[in-house]
């Protein structure tokens, strides 16, 4: 990962009015310059759709980035609903979430992923490629091989150039807004292993491109026990991101 020391990512899902979204992101701008947040941590709001314009106005000229929830890998046709990954870049985004676990329910699979994951680094997006086992593959002990696979399959046949940026957050699906994160230690032996499937997957090319962040009930209470491993770079918050004091307070203790 380049250009920035650590990365706290704002996942908003489908929480917020638009108003609301504008309204949080002028205070979360407000309150980082307020409290000197250095710009050494990269900070990314992912609003829904129909909010990201109004973000990234207010975003302007702010060390803040804008990032979408989801984006489609063809450029321009016929695909009633989707949203390219071509328009999200001319509406300001720079980063964009893909394959996030509650899009994988809906039925995103590891080839659509792989599929946006390209359109994305073409059109100049730094992807968030999220990864994670449920609760039952954990429990089959199968943890490992869908993380795995999981890497493998979003990174196979991407070009990657010295001047991209990957990002991979491991986000145990049955942890995601339940209250209660995993260990400091299993997210950096997690983080540990899916560097390992992208040094595999890339043939030990780009390591510096990549950035292993954790998600799964991060707040500013337990933050630093993910930034604090030397191989977990970050974050991708959901509930504690819907509270700009509260999503500040997370980024002054990372
Ligand atoms: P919570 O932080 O609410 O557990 O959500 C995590 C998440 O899904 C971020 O993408």
């Amino acid at each position: 990962m380049k250009n920035f020391e650590q990365i706290i990512v704002a996942n908003w899902k489908m929480q917020l009015s638009i108003e609301e979204a504008k309204k949080l992101a002028r205070t979360i701008k407000n309150l980082a310059t307020e409290k000197k947040i250095s710009a050494k941590k990269k900070i990314v709001l992912c609003p829904d759709f129909l909010s990201l314009p109004e973000v990234a106005k207010m975003l302007k000229d702010s060390d803040l980035s804008l990032g979408a929830q989801d984006g489609f890998y063809e450029d321009i046709g016929a695909f009633t609903s989707q949203v390219s990954i071509r328009e999200l870049k001319a509406s300001g985004c720079e980063y964009i979430i893909l394959g996030h676990s509650e899009r994988r329910a809906l039925g995103e699979t590891n080839l659509t992923i792989n599929l946006k994951v390209k359109a994305a680094l073409k059109h100049g997006l730094i992807p968030i490629i999220c990864v994670g086992e449920t609760f039952t593959e954990r429990q089959e002990g199968n943890k490992g091989t869908i993380i795995m696979h999981q890497v493998f399959e979003a990174l196979q046949g991407v070009e990657v150039e010295n001047h991209h940026q990957i990002i991979i957050a491991y986000e145990p699906v049955w942890v995601i807004g339940s209250g209660q994160a995993i260990s400091g230690e299993e997210a950096s032996q997690t983080a540990a292993m899916i560097r390992q499937s992208y040094v595999d997957v890339m043939e030990g090319r780009h390591t510096d491109s990549l950035g292993v962040i954790y998600g799964g009930s991060v707040d500013p209470s337990n933050i630093n026990h993910f930034t604090k491993m030397a191989n977990i770079r970050g974050a991708l918050v959901g509930g504690a991101s819907l509270k700009a004091t509260t999503f500040v307070e997370l980024i002054q203790n990372s």
